[in-house]
């Protein structure tokens, strides 16, 4: 039987720690403010983003959002960020992933100015950590961090396996690992052998989006088990990529879905949000 890794009473804690932070920005005349832009009308990114404006509310984050139409062009895009990059009572920008593919995300991202890059995904948030220096860290790899640490898990000479190479998820959570000292194989769609690789893991970690995708056969005994997955079965029950019922009882720790990673993406945004008023309140000092 694995202990379960309670994302999301972990996720309430930090959200009540970053209150306090907030109502002492507030006291000092600072309101924290999100920007959040979508492009089109994705409905799985209507329900994050929905989410993100009441961990918000919850912290006492102003949210404010931009709600573009599908046709939108780069040049619209690229014209709200810069406007938001200027505007002062604006602590972070988000832009939610995906957009329609007519659009260059990468782009997008990069126009986003460093101090308020609340996903981390700006080339510098990207290169500062992969050198190991403090920035903004990806949301769902940092949450995953977090609750390696509040549960005592050592990442200290740990072999990590990732299933998923993504620039959200799979590679910034690589960087985050070795910086914790741990020897990480990333697989992906083209590995060949996935469950050779996988049955080494003393920690797996699942980011690819199918549900039942990780079965008993391909987790070794008394291994850390973190589910990243975040999709619908046949019954529109929302499910992740682990085949839970049989992997718990095999593994040491296990993430559930729901209440696992996914609420944990979302207080390390609010604390990325808090941390990027901190930053621009100290910058503005300095001059
Ligand atoms: N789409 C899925 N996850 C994320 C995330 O963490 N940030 C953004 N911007 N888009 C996403």
């Amino acid at each position: 039987m694995a202990i379960i890794i309670e994302g999301k009473k972990l996720a309430q804690k930090i959200r009540e720690n970053l209150k306090v932070e907030c109502d002492k920005l507030k006291a000092e005349g600072i309101q924290p403010k999100l920007a959040v832009i979508m492009v089109g009308d994705n409905p799985a990114s209507k329900i994050y983003i929905k989410n993100k404006s009441k961990a918000c509310d919850q912290v006492g984050i102003k949210y404010e959002e931009y709600l573009l139409s599908e046709s939108t062009s780069q040049k619209e895009l690229l014209g709200l960020i810069g406007k938001l990059n200027k505007d002062e009572t604006v602590n972070g920008i988000l832009l939610q992933s995906p957009i329609p593919s007519h659009l260059n995300i990468n782009q997008a991202f990069k126009k986003i100015t460093y101090l308020k890059d609340v996903d981390g995904f700006t080339p510098s948030s990207v290169g500062k950590l992969a050198i190991g220096e403090d920035t903004f860290i990806s949301c769902t790899p940092h949450g995953i961090i977090k609750m390696f640490d509040e549960y005592g898990i050592s990442l200290n000479g740990k072999h990590v396996v990732i299933i998923g190479r993504s620039n959200i998820v799979g590679k910034p959570l690589l960087q985050c690992c070795l910086n914790r000292n741990a020897t990480v194989t990333i697989c992906h769609s083209k590995t060949k052998d996935l469950k050779k690789h996988t049955q080494n893991a003393e920690i797996l970690i699942s980011a690819v989006g199918k549900p039942k995708f990780v079965t008993k056969d391909m987790v070794k005994p008394g291994a850390v088990v973190i589910d990243v997955g975040m999709n619908r079965d046949e019954n529109g029950k929302l499910v992740g990529d682990v085949d839970f019922e049989n992997v718990e009882p095999i593994a040491s720790y296990i993430t559930p879905v729901p209440g696992g990673v996914g609420p944990m993406t979302i207080a390390m945004l609010m604390y990325n949000v808090i941390k990027a008023t901190k930053l621009q309140k100290a910058n503005n000092e300095e001059f």
